[in-house]
């Protein structure tokens, strides 16, 4: 077996040190890249900040010299922010792109030119079910994850011709640190605080109760050893049909859907206090 030189971002827990545990385990060589230290069998860690250029291209100059190659590149860092759009701060809805878009913006661009000098290299980059389907009170969350899916699409045409495979994963609900990690408005608008509340129960409760983080680190491991990747990976059965659903059905009638899966048709809005506005 020819070991591959494989790095993940964000390998510290969840996704990403599934990944690397499933990945390490068959014998391949793996940079975990974190903020914090990566602990993981095998693994080895690199302390980088994805929103950091500077910080990754130091990191994969450090594999390249070591390694001589970079087959896989596995974007997976990234967080989220619950809370109406209205009372979202600036300085949130930045971070959350920062990480979640410009951090595999960053990655990319600091690894093609190492990445150019390998045979058939693949980029893997984490989208989610929720760039398809723009969750309420998510609503930066889903429009990352629809550009991360938009920029991997494009980068898939742009590095084909040089021997590239590009994929992008979305996973559906997968029970891991993400929940107890999401940012939350620290001060929400009253008109929106009865329906906020309710999705991110809704929300909490699905994430909590959802597929093994085991399951979703071998699926992208597999999909590292396939030598096809497909454009896009759904992990969950429920998700795939849910988004071939989407596809077919009048768009009105999928929020009409949604609204009912959040709870919010027996909430009524409510007119608010103008105060919270008034302060912005
Ligand atoms: N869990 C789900 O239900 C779900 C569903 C769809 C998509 N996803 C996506 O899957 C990916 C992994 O999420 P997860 O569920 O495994 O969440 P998680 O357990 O919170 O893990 C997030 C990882 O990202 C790292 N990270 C966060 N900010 C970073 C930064 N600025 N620089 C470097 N690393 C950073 C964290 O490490 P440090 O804090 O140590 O830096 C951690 O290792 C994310 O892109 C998420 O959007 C998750």
């Amino acid at each position: 077996m020819t070991k591959k030189v494989i790095v993940i971002t964000g390998a510290s827990s969840g996704i990403g040190l599934a990944t690397a545990e499933w990945l390490a385990a068959k014998g391949h060589i793996v940079y975990g890249i974190a903020r914090s230290k990566v602990v993981a069998k095998g693994v080895n860690a690199i302390q980088a900040n994805v929103t950091d250029y500077e910080q990754l291209k130091l990191a994969y100059k450090e594999i390249f010299d070591i390694e001589g190659k970079i087959d896989v590149l596995i974007n997976n860092a990234g967080m989220g922010i619950a809370g109406s759009v209205e009372a979202t701060s600036l300085e949130d809805a930045h971070y959350l792109f920062n990480v979640n878009l410009m951090g595999v913006f960053y990655s990319v661009k600091a690894a093609l030119p190492y990445m150019h000098k390998t045979a058939h290299p693949k980029i893997i980059n984490l989208g989610s079910v929720a760039g398809r389907f723009s969750i309420p009170f998510q609503a930066f969350y889903s429009s990352s994850k629809a550009a991360v899916e938009s920029l991997s699409d494009a980068l898939d045409i742009e590095l084909r011709p040089f021997g590239f495979q590009v994929c992008t994963v979305l996973p559906g609900d997968i029970k891991t640190g993400f929940t107890q990690n999401r940012r939350k408005n620290k001060d929400e608008s009253s008109r929106y605080k009865r329906r906020v509340i309710r999705s991110l129960k809704v929300m909490e409760n699905d994430e909590q109760n959802g597929i093994d983080v085991a399951f979703a680190g071998k699926v992208i491991g597999k999909l590292v050893l396939r030598r096809r990747m497909p454009l896009h990976k759904v992990i969950g059965f429920k998700y795939q049909v849910f988004l071939w659903l989407n596809k077919w059905l009048p768009s009105r009638f999928v929020h009409w859907i949604i609204d009912k899966l959040y709870g919010f048709s027996n909430l009524k809005a409510q007119r608010g206090d103008d105060s919270y506005a008034i302060k912005q």
